[in-house]
């Protein structure tokens, strides 16, 4: 069992008191041991699933002979091919773009490049890969983070505003329902909801949709282009902190964290969203074998790139798993590190607080 379990019923486990250098030291042991792939996640019990017992839906899938066959044998072919750029890592200057081991200076590019060439149909995309349930894992995340009035926000990796639009939704649906209940308009109009990210196309694409979405004169709504690693937002200056789908993407996620923390006020909560590690025999194969052999071939077909969605899936792969990136969101020197997993590991919500 893992240091920072989700457990529905009995809530929030704690990352104990935390000693950031003794947790980085932890961290470095553990970089010693390949973590990609098959058995480094831990035992966390679904959503879905308060009875704490495992689903086993899958166990009664007719699933055809052939398919599992094929799962099985790309699953044992991708840990093959995961176990030498995984060693490989550990060189300095060295660092993971999908499966590839590129120089660390020129990762930030080549991860532009993917997002220049998705960035119009990104959303389409994420629509057609999950087949929607992005939308509810969006729900979820910004549920967790409890948006008020008033509140200084940073969506970091922000791309084309999904999660900036939520808050700004859930903080006026608040507005609208105080205005009724309290009669009073002078509720706090400082909200400011930062959408933060590295790539000028995937913020056009966004300032469309706020515009298509009524938030065009929004003045709470704040596009701004900026690294995740190295942020332009003063110390202590936001009451909450998300990134979805992006850390995935950076090249120090450590930098990243160590950023969100300085930019968060005391009580601050950090809440990342990222496709993460199924590890549920079975499922697992057949979720390789979708996410390898589908979403390229869907890419290709929807926009003609075939290799940005094949640096997707493997990208995922190369992402620490659950209870290894707790850790490191510890290392930063965030309390009451937890996380939950989605459909099985297929996406993890991350949370931490700053006290
Ligand atoms: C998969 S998209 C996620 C967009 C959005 N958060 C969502 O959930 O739909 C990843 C985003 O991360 C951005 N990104 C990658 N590296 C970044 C960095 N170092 N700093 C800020 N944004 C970055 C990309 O430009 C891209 O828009």
């Amino acid at each position: 069992m893992g240091l920072y379990q989700h457990q529905t019923a009995v809530g929030p486990v704690s990352s104990g008191p935390c000693n950031r250098g003794e947790n980085r030291e932890r961290a470095r042991e553990d970089e010693d041991r390949p973590e990609f792939g098959v058995g480094s996640g831990t035992a966390v019990e679904f959503e879905s699933n308060p009875s704490g017992k495992r689903d086993r839906g899958f166990d009664c899938l007719d699933v055809p002979m052939a398919v599992r066959a094929a799962a099985r044998s790309l699953s044992s072919n991708l840990r093959k091919r995961m176990s030498a750029p995984a060693a490989a890592l550990l060189h300095s200057h060295a660092t993971s773009f999908g499966f590839k081991e590129v120089r660390e200076e020129d990762k930030s590019q080549m991860v532009g490049d993917v997002f220049t060439k998705v960035a119009s149909n990104y959303d389409l995309m994420n629509d057609l890969m999950s087949a929607g349930l992005h939308r509810l894992w969006k729900d979820r995340l910004v549920s967790k983070l409890h948006p008020f009035p008033g509140m200084s926000h940073l969506d970091v990796a922000g791309g084309t505003g999904d999660i900036a639009f939520r808050i700004l939704e859930d903080i006026n649906n608040l507005r609208r329902r105080a205005l009724q209940d309290a009669n009073d308009d002078n509720l706090p109009d400082e909200t400011r909801i930062y959408v933060c990210d590295i790539n000028p196309n995937m913020l056009t694409v966004g300032k469309k949709r706020a515009i298509a979405r009524g938030f065009g004169d929004n003045k709470s709504l704040v596009w701004v282009e900026g690294d995740a690693e190295a942020l332009k937002f003063e110390s202590a200056s936001m009451d909450g902190y998300t990134i979805a789908f992006g850390i995935r993407n950076v090249t120090h996620i450590e930098k990243v964290l160590d950023e969100a923390y300085r930019v968060l006020k005391r009580g601050g909560r950090f809440l990342c969203l990222e496709l993460s590690h199924v590890d549920i025999p079975i499922f697992k194969d057949i979720y390789d074998f979708y996410s390898f052999s589908v979403i390229p071939s869907m890419g290709e077909f929807v926009s003609g790139d075939r290799e940005s969605y094949q640096y997707l899936v493997e990208s995922i792969r190369r992402f620490p798993p659950q209870e290894k990136f707790a850790s490191m969101i510890a290392d930063a020197g965030f309390q009451m590190v937890e996380y939950e997993n989605l459909v099985g590991g297929v996406v993890a919500i991350h949370s931490g607080l700053k006290l």
